[in-house]
């Protein structure tokens, strides 16, 4: 199995631990830093048929129709060229084999307070439009060669968010690749745009908590 921009290797680790003495999994991210961290998050879950490559998921050097299984886990939005990666992707699979991945829907929390109050200033953050519904998933995957085996949307999260917390997450979030654009900007923009986005999340809190509702699409594709 190949985990896509397996970041701290959240879902890597999950597979290797069903997987066990049974199959091998490889989690492949382009930066170090998390892959330092999902390398001790094996070493601590003393799992030893996983690995950690570092390496761009848009390009990945595996040898075509190697794999059974792929996942890419709330990053297929990031890649530049989702088409393209997605043919990539389904050359690395053997026949029979499949994919899946997850891609944020609308309404996104509070990445899309923040993506529309830096709209308004002129930055455009907009990402993933091209993914964000279960139709849209569906001609991504045929389009790639693929067919699909199941698409659902689904709601990860209607808990409300404490005001405090997702002003935190906002200034946490900023050193993400998809808000680039944000940190990117003038002070002066910068600031206008948190001071947008602390207003409508203010606007829209009832009792100090912040409506947070997290959709995502959910999409398995199989190779024929
Ligand atoms: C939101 S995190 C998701 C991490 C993990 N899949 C999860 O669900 O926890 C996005 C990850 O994608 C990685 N990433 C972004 N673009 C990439 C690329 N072109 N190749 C490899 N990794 C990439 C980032 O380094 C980051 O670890």
């Amino acid at each position: 199995m190949l985990d896509l921009a397996t970041g701290t290797g959240l879902v890597a680790l999950q597979v290797a631990k069903i997987l066990g003495s049974s199959g091998r999994v490889i989690g492949l991210d382009n930066s170090a830093g998390m892959l330092a961290a999902a390398r001790r998050n094996a070493e601590a879950a003393e799992l030893s048929n996983v690995q950690f490559e570092l390496g761009d998921a848009e390009k990945p050097s595996f040898d075509a129709i190697s794999f059974d299984r792929l996942f890419c886990a709330s990053a297929l939005v990031l890649m530049s060229n989702i088409p393209s990666a997605l043919r990539c992707w389904r050359d690395l699979l053997k026949p029979g084999g499949t994919i899946a991945f997850d891609t944020p829907s609308k309404p996104f929390g509070f990445s899309q307070r923040a993506s529309d109050a830096a709209l308004r200033h002129g930055v455009d953050l907009r990402y993933g439009e091209v993914a964000d519904t279960p139709g849209k998933c569906r001609a991504l995957v045929e389009q790639a060669g693929l067919e699909v085996v199941n698409i659902r949307r689904e709601v990860a999260s209607v808990a409300p968010i404490a005001l405090d917390q997702m002003i935190e997450m906002y200034d946490e979030r900023l050193d993400h690749p998809a808000w680039r654009g944000i940190k990117e900007s003038g002070a002066g923009i910068r600031a206008a745009i948190r001071a947008d986005y602390i207003r409508s999340a203010s606007g829209d809190a009832i009792d100090g908590a912040v409506p947070n509702e997290i959709a995502l699409c959910l999409t398995i594709a199989q190779k024929r």
